[in-house]
């Protein structure tokens, strides 16, 4: 009683000693609190922004001693800040400095609070507090940084003064003990397989904690020491220390075990649960005793003892068996708390939650020992993928994304949309939208919305009618007090229906060809190119053209002489000049549209096909060539040259069975083909080529058609001609000689002969073969009128009531190539009309069909027969679209030679 009086005034002392320094305020924000045997001190984080904060403990006498790691660990403090900065200091009530009555321990604390940057500036805070704590014949605390074992003693401490040195003592009861020195009383390690003894003086030098106090020993060690041993006990790592303190009263050599044992790799983590599992029976501590009774658990949170329905509530686990005790606590349950981090960049979170277990048992060996385990646990790092949730609905034209959920220590900093990063405060005053959600648990996610109008979305033209708008979104975030950073980054495509594709159109002057692109609203990132050469209002000129633009179109013009037009097609029509635009997308140079206008402009006959079969030629020089000579020209045949030549113009001439010049038949035509070559000197490729082509018809006028397309070249040449037909009347049986023009109408009777030829003329090529399909009489000289008397039919003499005869063709001094002739007799001339016979003027008409002589038999309009050798074989195709041609003779005039033989001359 003496000493608390003689305490409380010295204390008085201390703080008016301490006010006079410094003036302190008000201690009431450190919160304090006596939980088990342990005295708490929390500072809440919000006095602490931009300060450090020590401790010191003060003695009975006023000393003060800084509490740093070392000390703490030797003198039983415990200093720790969660994430926040919240600062809780524990002080054992064993601590040095400690003034401990029986069941009560007085603890002095000053609290020196400075800025970071300024020790000097400390403010200080006394506070002293008083714990009542009843303590059992053993208690053992496992605390983060030390463990600690007090063991209750039945024989009062002796004075100091009253020890005497009687070193041989102390080797007769311990011959581990160091003799010869001057020593009050020692320390024994007992090692796995040695002793260690040393003095309680030199055990303190090392980091014990060794003291007495009025009925209580104790021992206050580091986890790892040279004397601490790590033991496995049912599957769990103990750090333990053996000890036995010896200390000599009077006569008698005293000794307390003060053994002591704390788990130390206890708890086991998977992403949902915290596993910590402790065994019970820790033999290190029951060395001579027998089994342990009256084993009770206590578990709890904060220090707190949490009760069955507590823990159930929380959803926490406690299973206890006479082996070990198993407490489980779900990542996230209440009394924990979450907290953000960034490593390696990534967003993460861990679980943070201090726990504690009490074991309390009683054996034979030291009644009632408390084992005390505090764990402050925190889950490893666990990655979390951030949640990034695309909201947009195309027809709102926004861009909606939201990011979280996110604890409440984050903070989102800035946000970077497209190459733009603004601060939270710049995006607000932009055409953006940010929203914070709150959820029920705390957690907060972002809402961000974007126009799809933004400048910072990107807008690509996705083919056809589709717009694409892409929107790239880093979100800055921090983590609150630690200031780590991390960023997110996502980016949303949307696809939209929206695009306006230009649209281009043209129109041909005089000289110049002309496109006029409508803008449309794809456009700014098509750039038109001619020829392989963008066509900007830059270039252009360069390239000879002319761009003019406004904000809806733009328009390219280029001379019709220029480089970048197109020679497509020259023929008889005139020339066919093509300027080819492809608008190129200059993010990726893939062509989007390509597209040309065509001109026409009139030239010079460039291509003549005469009945005879001779073709004349006229090439141009045409500028994709530059360099052609146009005097080294050939056809097919190289040594087919041209007949003349100028600079701009060579002329070729020949007949179609010279020059490597083919036939072709077609359904409706017949077509001389050759090409015009151009050889660079001493190369067998053609530089250039130039398809030349006749095609025959009887005298249709056929119009020519070119397409807007990207023109192939080569160009071709096309053009017709026409064939030459006779159908003669022979004056005899021989074909020598003929009816000319003036003798037209020719009189002839009833039962004359008639014998006919039909000739192709002036044609030079011998594998043409004419044949006859049908043959034919009219009274009129329209061949489709009626009455209509058939003469041959399918290529066959008809027979039914008159008789015609085929003739062969031989060669003679005027039939130079027989195949180009047929000739026939119509033998019996009879034709009859309503049942008598015809007279009056008639007309003769054939169909005729010009064959390819030495593959008949690969034309179906060439496979008739009717007489083998002399006409065709098979059926005739369709008249209509096919290329049979019509012969007709003059007018006959037929007579009765009843009425001639009555006439009277
Ligand atoms: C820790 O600090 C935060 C913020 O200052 C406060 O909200 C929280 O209640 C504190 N926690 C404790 C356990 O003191
Ligand atoms: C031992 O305890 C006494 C009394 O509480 C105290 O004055 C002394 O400082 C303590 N010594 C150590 C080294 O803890
Ligand atoms: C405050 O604490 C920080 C972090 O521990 C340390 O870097 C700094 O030096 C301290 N400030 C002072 C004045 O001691
Ligand atoms: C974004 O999406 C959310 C959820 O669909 C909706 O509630 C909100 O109105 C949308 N905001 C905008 C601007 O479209
Ligand atoms: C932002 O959102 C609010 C509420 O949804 C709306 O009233 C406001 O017009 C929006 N602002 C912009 C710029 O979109
Ligand atoms: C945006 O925030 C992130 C994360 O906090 C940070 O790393 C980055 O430097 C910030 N950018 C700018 C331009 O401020
Ligand atoms: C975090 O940043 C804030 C504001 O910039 C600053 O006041 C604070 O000291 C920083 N905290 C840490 C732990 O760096
Ligand atoms: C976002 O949502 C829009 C509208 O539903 C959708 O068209 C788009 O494909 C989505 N983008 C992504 C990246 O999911």
């Amino acid at each position: 009683m003496k000493l608390s009086i003689g305490l409380i005034s010295l204390v008085g002392i201390l703080i008016s000693s301490v006010m006079g320094q410094q003036r302190p305020g008000s201690a009431d924000f450190i919160v304090s609190s006596c939980k088990r045997s342990l005295l708490q001190l929390d500072l809440p984080a919000v006095y602490l922004v931009n300060k450090n904060v020590t401790f010191a403990a003060i003695d009975q006498y006023g000393s003060a001693y800084e509490i740093g790691d070392q000390l703490a660990v030797q003198c039983g403090y415990r200093t720790s800040s969660d994430f926040w900065g919240n600062v809780t200091f524990r002080a054992s009530l064993m601590s040095c400095y400690t003034q401990i009555l029986d069941d009560q321990s007085t603890i002095t604390i000053r609290i020196n609070i400075f800025p970071t940057w300024d020790k000097s500036a400390s403010v200080s805070y006394l506070k002293q507090v008083t714990c009542p704590y009843t303590w059992d014949a053993r208690e053992i605390l496992c605390e983060m940084n030390y463990m600690e074992v007090s063991v209750r003693r039945k024989i009062p401490m002796i004075a100091e003064s009253a020890l005497q040195d009687e070193p041989e003592d102390w080797v007769s009861a311990f011959p581990e003990a160091v003799a010869g020195l001057v020593s009050i009383w020692q320390v024994v390690f007992h090692l796995p397989s040695t002793r260690k003894a040393m003095l309680v003086r030199d055990a303190q030098k090392i980091g014990y904690g060794i003291n007495t106090t009025e009925s209580r020993m104790l021992l206050r060690s580091p986890y790892k020491t040279a004397e601490t041993q790590l033991l496995n006990i049912g599957g769990v790592n103990f750090s333990s220390v053996r000890s036995t303190i010896l200390y000599k009263q009077r006569w008698m050599i005293l000794m307390v075990d003060t053994a002591v044992a704390c788990p130390v790799d206890d708890v086991k983590y998977t992403k949902q649960m915290i596993t910590w599992s402790v065994p019970k029976v820790l033999l290190p501590l029951l060395i001579g005793a027998s089994r342990l009774k009256n084993s009770r658990i206590a578990f709890g949170v904060d220090l707190l003892t949490l009760t069955s329905t507590e823990i159930a509530n929380r959803k926490y686990g406690l299973m206890d068996n006479y082996l070990d005790t198993t407490v489980n606590v779900p990542v996230g349950a209440q009394g924990g708390y979450f907290k953000s981090h960034v490593s390696n960049g990534q967003y993460g979170i861990t679980y943070s939650i201090n726990v504690f277990l009490e074991h309390e048992w009683d054996d034979s060996m030291w009644g009632v020992t408390k084992h005390t385990i505090i764990k402050e646990i925190t889950t490893p790092f666990d990655a979390q993928l951030t949640p990034i949730i695309n909201e947009t609905i195309s027809t709102t034209k926004t861009f909606n994304v939201t990011i979280g959920p996110f604890l409440p220590d984050v903070q989102l900093v800035n946000i970077t949309v497209g190459l733009e990063t603004l601060t939270i405060p710049e995006l607000m005053a932009k055409n953006y939208n940010l929203t914070t959600i709150t959820y029920p648990n705390g957690s907060v996610a972002f809402r961000l919305t974007v126009p799809f109008t933004d400048q910072n979305v990107k807008i690509e033209y996705n083919g056809e009618t589709t717009r694409v708008y892409i929107l790239v979104v880093t979100f800055g975030f921090k983590i609150i007090p630690t200031n780590e950073t991390f960023t997110c980054t996502t980016t949303i495509v949307t696809l939209v229906r929206d695009a306006v594709l230009p649209q281009p159109s043209g129109y041909c002057d005089m000289n110049t060809l002309n496109v006029i692109v409508k803008r449309g609203n794809v456009d700014i990132n098509w750039i038109p190119y001619v020829n392989n050469i963008p066509l900007t209002p830059e270039t252009a000129q360069s390239n000879g053209a002319v761009f003019m633009a406004n904000s809806t179109h733009y328009t390219i013009t280029v001379n019709r002489y220029s480089d970048n037009v197109m020679y497509e097609e020259i023929n008889n029509a005139g020339m066919t000049v093509t300027l080819p635009l492809t608008l190129v997308d200059n993010t990726n140079g893939n062509p989007m549209s390509t597209f040309s206008v065509s001109c026409s402009y009139p030239t010079a006959k460039l291509i003549d096909c005469f009945p005879n079969g001779t073709i004349a030629v006229t090439v141009l020089k045409l500028s994709t060539v530059p360099d052609m000579e146009l005097s080294q020209l050939v056809l097919r045949d190289k040594s087919c040259r041209p007949v003349i030549y100028t600079d701009t113009s060579a002329k070729f001439v020949f007949p179609v069975n010279t020059c490597l010049t083919t036939r072709k038949f077609t359904q409706t035509m017949m077509i001389y083909e050759n090409d015009v070559y151009y050889y660079r000197p001493g190369l067998t490729d053609a530089a250039y080529k130039l398809h030349v082509a006749c095609n025959y018809t009887t005298n249709q006028t056929l119009i020519l058609q070119y397409g807007y397309e990207v023109p192939p070249s080569p160009s071709a040449q096309t053009a017709f001609g026409t064939l030459a037909l006779v159908l003669r009347l022979s004056k005899d049986s021989r074909y020598s000689t003929f009816y000319g023009d003036a003798e037209y109408p020719v009189v002839k009777y009833l039962m004359d002969a008639l014998y006919f030829e039909v000739e192709l003329l002036y044609s030079v090529d011998p594998q043409l073969e004419l044949f006859l399909d049908n043959c034919w009489a009219t009274a009129s000289p329209d061949k489709t009128s009626f009455p209509k008397w058939d003469v041959v039919v399918n290529s066959c003499e008809f027979v039914e009531t008159y008789q015609t005869i085929f003739h062969p063709v031989a060669a003679d001094s005027r039939v130079v190539y027989p195949s180009h002739l047929k000739r026939f007799e119509v033998k019996m001339f009879t034709f009859m009309n309503a049942d008598r016979a015809y007279l009056g003027e008639i007309y003769f008409h054939c169909s005729v069909i010009i064959c390819d002589a030495v593959q008949l038999y690969t034309d179906p309009l060439c496979t008739k027969s009717c007489i083998p050798a002399r006409q065709r074989t098979g059926r005739s195709a369709k008249l209509d679209t096919d290329r049979h041609q019509y012969v007709s003779s003059g007018a006959l005039l037929l007579k009765s030679n009843v009425l001639s033989s009555l006439s009277p001359y």
